[in-house]
């Protein structure tokens, strides 16, 4: 068996997202097929889990290190979401389920409301060791899932499920705002820690290059958390992000994103976004980029 049987059989539809035009498969939860992993799925694995934690050591946020270790994750084989979940479960009450690809926007909003984070099950190809459109396996459980171990974090990710559907209901602008603030916290969040700043946004951790880039080019902007702010500007969905957010800690998080946003939703809707690169006055600049390598379009 390939490492990925049968899903060209199962893509549904193509759908534009904030990770680009991508296949979208059965929508339904599937039972991992661990046993169907072959060696290069393992070995796959294992190059980039051994690759990402030594990075990340010293880079990524002590939560989620400190995380990523109370899972038990080793580059030894993939591991088994049955066994995951029992660890998981018991220290915040989420699971992870078992899906083919990228969800349409009220199904994963759902699960994550419901606790249930959808997880690749398949892992990609030797040849996308550095780069891959969609999420797989990597991506979600190497890059999502520890920081579900940590009590706030989980609780945030719960939040952005519930208000995921309520903005589904209120219609499309509400969910590009909202989508924002997934993009820069969830996928591509910095912390500030005593001693410097430090990643958490699974986009990044699960990224050789973004982990180096994000925290160390000068190329980037990187501006304090704030929610408004986030919600009006653009990103980047093909090459590294113009701008990093920084939070303080999970707890800013959480009470910033505690209040309903529908009157948020309601004043942005009269007002411009900004481009993916701005600064803007208002800002708490922790470092002005210096956009060396930007492209000049193609900010979503
Ligand atoms: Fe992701």
């Amino acid at each position: 068996m390939s490492s990925q049987p049968a899903i060209p059989d199962k893509q549904v539809e193509h759908q534009h997202t904030d990770k680009g035009y991508v296949p979208v498969y059965t929508t339904a939860v599937v039972e991992q097929p661990w046993a169907a992993y072959t060696a290069v799925d393992h070995n796959v694995w294992a190059q980039l889990f051994e690759r990402q934690r030594a990075l990340l050591v010293g880079r990524a946020s002590d939560e989620f290190l400190v995380a990523q270790d109370a899972m038990g994750m080793t580059p030894d084989t993939i591991p088994k979401f049955d066994e995951l979940n029992d660890i998981l479960a018991k220290a915040t009450g989420w699971t992870i389920v078992g899906v083919e690809g990228l969800l349409p926007e009220l199904t994963f909003f759902d699960h994550l409301a419901n606790r249930r984070f959808p997880v690749t099950w398949w892992i990609r190809k030797p040849e996308q060791l550095d780069y891959l459109a969609e999420p797989d396996l990597f991506h979600d459980l190497f890059g999502h899932v520890p920081l579900l171990m940590n009590p706030v974090f989980a609780d945030y990710m719960a939040a952005y499920g519930r208000g995921g559907v309520k903005a589904h209901g209120i219609g499309p602008e509400a969910l590009v705002n909202l989508t924002r603030l997934y993009w820069y916290t969830v996928e591509f969040g910095l912390i500030r820690q005593a001693d410097g700043l430090r990643i958490y946004g699974s986009g990044i951790v699960s990224s050789k290059g973004e982990s180096i880039y994000s925290l160390e080019s000068d190329a980037p902007n990187r501006i304090g958390f704030d929610l408004e702010r986030i919600m009006r500007t653009r990103y980047r969905i093909d090459t590294y992000q113009k701008t990093y957010f920084v939070i303080d800690s999970f707890e800013q998080l959480m009470q910033a994103t505690a209040p309903d946003f529908a009157p948020l939703y309601a004043r942005l809707a009269t007002q411009a976004s900004h481009p993916a690169g701005a600064v803007l006055a208002s800002d708490a600049v922790f470092h002005r980029g210096s956009g060396e390598g930007w492209s000049q379009d193609g900010d979503v």
